[in-house]
């Protein structure tokens, strides 16, 4: 099941990887603490590999539609309703406006969210220092929105899921024995120039990598299953993954972006999926 929002670095094309990587069903919580879009929770519960889940993101107006959508998908399918179709483009800044002005908290608010999504620049989710999003109007010739019964399953699936706004080490740090936790912390940047995350306004620097490093390797310690993403570069396999503190880099795909920051440009980029923890 693809999930409803487009996603800066969304993993719905690695998820079959991901998902082999933990190698079993989850017998006890899986935690899920950089939701964004929540490509591998949506791909790993419709395959009945997940039952319990705490799933979350620093993004509270991102969590916020998650929350609509496993509570009231019938009351966002009916705000998207209403929200401007063939003259998308016209309306695009008044919406963004609406949106900037709240509630963040509705079915109001996943409707407007989800049709920014679609209808900004790239699916990219960005803020202003003063919290307001800003990104512009996208260059489609079609605006996109997904289909009611896409809304209702992907709520389905969200159903009795714990959706949770904040930092990961609040979530890493409740799971333990038979639980597992995928961690997708936004990259490490490819060059200096790249830096740009594009996902909230708080960065996330080398101390951050190697923060969440820690907290993995720890939960691995108190039984946890724990697999990690990140750009396959000598400083995540060397320094913030290393080998020598437990970690095993199972995989090593090439993945098309699906999102680049230059409009156009879908390059194939080395990735690393690490694991940590005891795998059986
Ligand atoms: C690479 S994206 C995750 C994409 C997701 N796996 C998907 O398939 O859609 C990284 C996410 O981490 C979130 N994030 C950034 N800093 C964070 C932090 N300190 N704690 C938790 N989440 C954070 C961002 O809001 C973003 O949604």
């Amino acid at each position: 099941m693809k999930p409803i929002l487009k996603w800066a670095g969304g993993k719905a094309r690695l998820a079959p990887q991901i998902s082999t990587v933990f190698g079993q069903t989850c017998e006890g919580t899986y935690y899920e603490p950089f939701l964004g879009a929540a490509a591998v929770y949506l791909y790993r519960k419709a395959r009945g590999e997940v039952g319990r889940a705490v799933l979350s993101d620093i993004n509270e107006k991102l969590v916020e539609v998650h929350r609509a959508v496993r509570d009231d998908a019938d009351g966002v399918i009916a705000a998207l309703d209403r929200l401007p179709d063939s003259d998308w483009r016209e309306r695009y800044y008044d919406i963004r406006d609406d949106y900037n002005r709240g509630p963040w908290r509705s079915p109001l608010h996943a409707a407007r969210f989800i049709w920014l999504n679609r209808a900004g620049f790239n699916g990219l989710y960005r803020e202003n220092r003063k919290g307001e999003f800003n990104v512009p109007v996208g260059r489609y010739t079609h605006l996109a929105i997904p289909s009611p019964e896409h809304i209702r399953e992907v709520g389905r699936l969200l159903q009795g899921a714990e959706l949770v706004s904040g930092s990961f080490a609040e979530v890493i740090g409740r799971a333990g024995e038979g639980d597992q936790v995928y961690c997708d912390p936004p990259y490490v940047p490819l060059s200096a120039s790249a830096s740009f995350t594009g996902y909230h306004s708080s960065p996330f620097g080398l101390a951050e990598q190697k923060s969440l490093a820690h907290h993995a390797r720890v939960a691995g310690m108190r039984g946890a299953r724990v697999v990690l993403s990140n750009h396959d570069l000598p400083v995540v396999r060397n320094e913030i993954y290393p080998e020598i503190s437990g970690f095993e880099h199972v995989a090593r795909p090439r993945v098309a972006r699906a999102i680049s920051r230059n409009a156009g440009s879908r390059e194939a980029v080395a990735e690393v999926i690490a694991a940590i923890g005891p795998a059986a």
